[in-house]
């Protein structure tokens, strides 16, 4: 599997999303994934399926091969609980270590160097591997690197061809952090959509891989999410062919001003 090397750790550019999967089906899908090779998966406490997941990673028999990621939930940053929090999604996942424990969405409440320093404390005491961060703008990034006591491996961002991303990339990567795209076929809406078929045609491609080459050619890892086993091939089958220059600057011609799909009361003033 392609991955990003970031502070010496390997990040696989293609992940499972797992937004909505939730029990025995979770599991189903995230046991088959792994079975046909996707080494990177993505939950959160905020998901409610820590426990489908960690089932199906258990029960692959291929446990450390896999990057296991979950997020804290925004309300429980503060070092206390952000450390019960973790201890709790452990116990739930049933794993000895989290692979990658990200802030799932920044919360001005609570000073950010507090939160980062709670998760380096957990991660020199062996129960996280990496940290990062999701949902950050260009000010955050920017005030995270200057106060974590650890590297930060990642910003997980809503990124696809309908939504301009290049400064919040920029300042992620000038930070040493790898972008991470979620929603990276944009819910699902970038199928049908004429230009990404016309080009998928060219290569025999669907408009859903066109749309996860375009972030992994530019080196955004990508975590699409489905609750179909059929596609999870097709969703990694993006590896084998290349974007032409022209193909590349077309497809982020796409976006547009309202292309964000994820926008929530407690999101950050986006860049
Ligand atoms: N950090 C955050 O705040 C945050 C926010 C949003 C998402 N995420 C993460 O990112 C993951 C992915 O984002 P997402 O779930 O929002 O959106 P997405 O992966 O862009 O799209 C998922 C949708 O596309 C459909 N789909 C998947 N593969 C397809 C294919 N090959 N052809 C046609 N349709 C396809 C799925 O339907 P079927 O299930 O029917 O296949 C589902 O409805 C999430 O699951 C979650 O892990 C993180």
């Amino acid at each position: 599997m392609d991955a990003v090397e970031v502070h010496g750790f390997k990040l696989p550019l293609l992940g499972l999303g797992t937004w909505q999967l939730s029990g025995r089906d979770c599991t189903r899908v995230v046991l088959q994934a792994i079975k046909i090779g996707y080494r990177y998966i993505d939950s959160a406490q905020m998901y409610g399926n820590e426990a489908a997941v960690g089932e199906a990673v258990r029960t692959s028999r291929l446990r450390d091969e896999v990057v296991v990621c979950t997020k804290v939930a925004p309300e429980r940053l503060a070092p206390h609980d952000l450390e019960r929090s973790v201890k709790e999604s452990l116990v739930r996942l049933r794993l000895d270590v989290i692979d990658l424990l990200l802030i799932h969405w920044p919360n001005p409440r609570v000073p950010l160097a507090e939160t980062l320093g709670a998760m380096a404390k957990l991660k020199h005491e062996g129960f996280v591997r990496h940290i990062g961060v999701s949902n950050f703008t260009v000010a955050l990034v920017e005030q995270a690197v200057k106060v974590s006591p650890e590297p930060i491996v990642c910003n997980q961002i809503e990124c696809h061809p309908y939504l301009n991303q290049d400064k919040v990339i920029a300042a992620t990567r000038k930070a040493g952090m790898a972008p991470v795209a979620y929603s990276p076929i944009a819910r699902g809406s970038a199928t049908g959509d004429d230009v990404l078929e016309r080009i998928g045609k060219a290569h025999g491609k669907t408009a859903a891989q066109i749309c996860l080459r375009w972030l992994t050619q530019q080196g955004i890892a990508v975590i699409p999410r489905t609750s179909k086993v059929e596609r999870l091939q097709e969703n990694m089958s993006i590896f084998g062919f290349e974007l032409a220059d022209a193909e590349m600057r077309e497809i982020g011609g796409l976006a547009r001003r309202d292309g964000r799909i994820v926008d929530w009361s407690w999101s950050p003033k986006w860049d």
